[in-house]
């Protein structure tokens, strides 16, 4: 019998990594490119040679899966865990295509990792969370209103999302974020389609709705590791106020700036993060 798509791209990785097997796995969004720094014995297989990954066309974002060792931290001197590196995503709004990521989170369950990080760069709706500042997902408002896992069959597509974001994980992440000296707020993501910014309007529904950040990526990615099985944290880096809340004209430009200026303090709390979570 054939293997799948994910089956093969397992099966890359896991020769290429030659016996290295990673329990945790981190989907690097647009401003936690500083989280590469010092990562030891880095091995990198670019997606074009995973079957089940997609083709990457947005700028800030590379196209390879690593592998790699967490620096030492905190007095240590032996590298930290491996971990899986998804450097670069497909989002839903370059194609309408919400299950552009599907084969490389089954991909990830498929190499035997047990947790997913996934990282995102979103518009905070706190008046009190400036660009900056770091928020884990505590839930998500699915407002696109699209799965990626549709057109799956089978009564396992009926995820329960009742407690998507991990708690035990949440909880140990701001722990581990408050000893890097960095607070890790909690609240609601709302996925917005984009690729367009919202409209002040669209920002006062989404604060009526509940949401504490805004951004276009990520909930396609959970939704898929809960479906495989995977358990789920994630972290939004604020890079402005969401539309209308300053005077400030977003564009991805100022994304890309703000997110550059905060990636060394979001990859310290993300490595201590890890350290904690990976181990
Ligand atoms: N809206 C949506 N996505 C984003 C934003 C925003 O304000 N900032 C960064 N990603």
């Amino acid at each position: 019998m054939s293997l799948s798509p994910v089956q093969r791209s397992a099966e890359v990785l896991l020769k290429a990594w030659g016996g290295r097997r990673p329990k945790v796995a981190v989907v690097l969004g647009s401003g936690w490119a500083g989280m590469v720094q010092g990562l030891q014995e880095p091995m990198d297989v670019p997606y074009a040679d995973l079957p089940a990954f997609p083709p990457l066309g947005i700028a800030g974002h590379a196209a390879c899966v690593r592998l790699a060792r967490l620096p030492a931290i905190g007095g240590a001197d032996s590298a930290g865990p491996d971990v899986m590196w998804l450097m670069g995503r497909q989002h839903a709004y370059e194609t309408g295509d919400a299950t552009a990521m599907r084969g490389a989170v089954q991909t990830v369950a498929a190499i035997g990792c047990t947790t997913m990080v996934v990282t995102n760069a979103a518009g905070s709706l706190h008046s009190d969370w400036p660009a900056g500042s770091l928020m884990a997902l505590r839930d998500h408002l699915n407002l696109v209103q699209r799965s990626p896992l549709q057109g799956l069959s089978g009564s396992d597509r009926f995820v329960d999302m009742g407690a998507a974001y991990d708690a035990d994980l949440r909880r140990r992440a701001i722990e581990a974020a408050a000893t890097a000296g960095a607070v890790l707020q909690e609240g609601v993501y709302a996925w917005m389609m984009g690729p367009q910014f919202e409209t002040p309007a669209e920002i006062r529904m989404l604060k009526i709705l509940g949401a504490d950040a805004v951004g276009m990526s990520t909930v396609p990615e959970t939704i898929a590791a809960r479906h495989s099985g995977l358990r789920v944290l994630a972290i939004s880096l604020m890079t402005n106020m969401a539309a209308g809340l300053d005077a400030q004209r977003l564009s991805h430009e100022q994304t890309l700036t703000a997110a550059a200026a905060h990636e060394q303090h979001a990859a310290q709390a993300l490595r201590a993060i890890l350290h904690s979570i990976a181990n």
